[in-house]
Formats: structure tokens, C-alpha cells, sequence
């Protein structure tokens, strides 16, 4: 039986765009934010580069927001899980828990799991953002101050991206299907072996190249000679 390795176009260049100002953005406002609360650096220089970078994450968040209208695996659709999901997740969790013992089940874009999350992080971004910019405005949410509330949102935030980076990396530590290096070229690899299963995983036809493991391997002798 033949392997395939299918080279697929999963992340449009306008998602890396938004995922990488949003993920560089949202890593100095971390440390930033560290910085003003420690009153032994220039609280002013910091401060002041806190609010420049909140405003290119507003845009970047902007761009993001607008992408979710736009087709492909930056829709708001490709971000709610539906029912054939459910297997995957219950795998996810079965992964996480068994410390990554457990196989990474198949997905084409987001993963399965993490869908959801994702959502929910656009909106903590946004209400971090708000309540960033409106900070000196005498409201109160829920009981919350708005540079308190920006505080929580910031903290929370800050949880999100130490559970994704961890995950992003156990999972491509485990998996076949070079997940960060996707999030750079947008390319992801699919393993598929057609004749034995005869599902080809929703993988979209036309956007694919078809590579068999015996001429990659070939490729690789001859380099090596
Ligand atoms: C530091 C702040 C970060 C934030 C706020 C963030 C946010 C996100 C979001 C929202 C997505 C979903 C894609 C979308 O629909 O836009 C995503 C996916 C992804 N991110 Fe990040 N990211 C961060 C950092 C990173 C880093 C440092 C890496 C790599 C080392 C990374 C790798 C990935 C990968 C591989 C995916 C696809 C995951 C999947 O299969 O669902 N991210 N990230």
C-alpha cells in the first residue's frame, strides 16, 4: 500500500498576517505591561510603546475580525465545531491527558479543540483592547473598574497563550503534519493512503499536489550521493 503526502494550502497569507502582528502584539504587551508594573525601568518609555503596539494590535485584530467573513479557513464557520468534530475532540482530550501518549487525531485547519477558543480569544482581545483605550472613562462592568477589568482580560489572555504555545509545539512535537512551520508558509502535509481507507479527509482536490513517500525518498538518495 502507498502512502501519500498531500501539500496543502490551508492559512491565506492575510491569517498569517493578522496571527503574527496579533502574536508578536500580544507577547510586548506581556512584557510591557511587566515593565510598568515594575516602577525600576523608564514607566514612561514603556507606557507610551504599550499604548503604540495596542493600536497596531487593534488593527491587526481589525483585519482578523474582517477575514472572518471572508471565505476559507479564516471563516467564522471553520471556527464552530459541528458534529463530525466530536470524535476528534474527545480524541484531543484523550491526547492532553494521556500527557501525549494518545495519537493526534486528523484535522484540516484549526484544531478541533482549540475552535472555540479561538472565538473566545477574538473577544477577550477585543475587550482588552476597549477597555485599554477607554481606561480613563468612569465605567463599570460587572463591578469591574476598566483598568481593572483590562487587567483580568490581560491575565486570562496571558493563560490562553502559555496553554497555545505549549500546545501548538506538543502537537507538531507528535504530529505528522508540520503545524508551525504551516503557520508560516501556509502549507500544511496531509498523510493520506487513499486505497486502504478510501476517505481523502475533506482535503480540497485543486488545491493539492500529490507526492508519493517512494519519490520523496528517491529525492533524498540522490541528494545524498
Ligand atoms: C503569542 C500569542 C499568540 C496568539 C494570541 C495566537 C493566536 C492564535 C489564533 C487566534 C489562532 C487561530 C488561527 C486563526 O483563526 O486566526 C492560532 C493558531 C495557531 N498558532 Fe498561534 N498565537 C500566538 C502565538 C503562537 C506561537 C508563538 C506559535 C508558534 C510557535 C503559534 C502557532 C500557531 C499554530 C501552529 C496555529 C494553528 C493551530 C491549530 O492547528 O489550530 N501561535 N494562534
Amino acid at each position: 500500500m502507498q502512502e501519500n503526502i498531500r501539500y496543502v494550502l490551508v492559512w491565506s497569507g492575510w491569517l498569517r498576517l493578522a496571527h503574527w502582528v496579533i502574536a508578536a502584539g500580544v507577547l510586548f504587551q506581556i512584557v510591557s505591561a511587566w515593565a510598568i508594573a515594575h516602577q525600576n525601568v523608564d514607566v514612561l518609555f514603556w507606557r507610551d510603546w504599550h499604548m503604540i503596539i495596542g493600536q497596531v494590535l487593534l488593527i491587526a485584530l481589525m483585519l482578523r475580525l474582517a477575514l472572518l467573513f471572508f471565505p476559507g479557513s479564516s471563516h467564522w464557520r471553520s471556527l464552530i465545531p459541528n458534529r463530525s468534530d466530536i470524535p476528534n475532540i474527545v480524541q484531543m482530550i484523550k491526547f492532553y491527558v494521556t500527557f501525549a501518549r494518545f495519537p493526534l487525531p486528523n484535522w484540516y485547519a484549526h484544531n478541533p479543540l482549540w475552535k472555540p477558543l479561538y472565538l473566545l480569544l477574538f473577544v477577550l482581545l477585543a475587550g482588552c483592547l476597549l477597555t485599554g483605550i477607554f481606561q480613563d472613562a468612569p465605567y463599570r462592568i460587572a463591578g469591574f473598574s476598566l483598568p481593572a477589568l483590562h487587567s483580568l482580560l490581560a491575565q486570562i489572555i496571558t493563560l490562553f497563550v502559555i496553554a497555545h504555545v505549549i500546545a501548538v509545539f506538543l502537537h507538531d512535537l507528535k504530529g505528522k503534519g508540520a503545524f508551525i512551520s504551516a503557520m508560516i508558509n501556509g502549507y500544511r502535509y496531509f498523510h493520506v493512503s487513499d486505497q486502504e481507507t478510501g476517505r481523502t479527509d475533506s482535503v480540497p482536490k485543486d488545491s493539492s499536489i500529490y507526492i508519493s513517500v517512494e519519490s520523496i525518498k528517491k529525492q533524498s538518495d540522490k541528494n545524498s550521493k
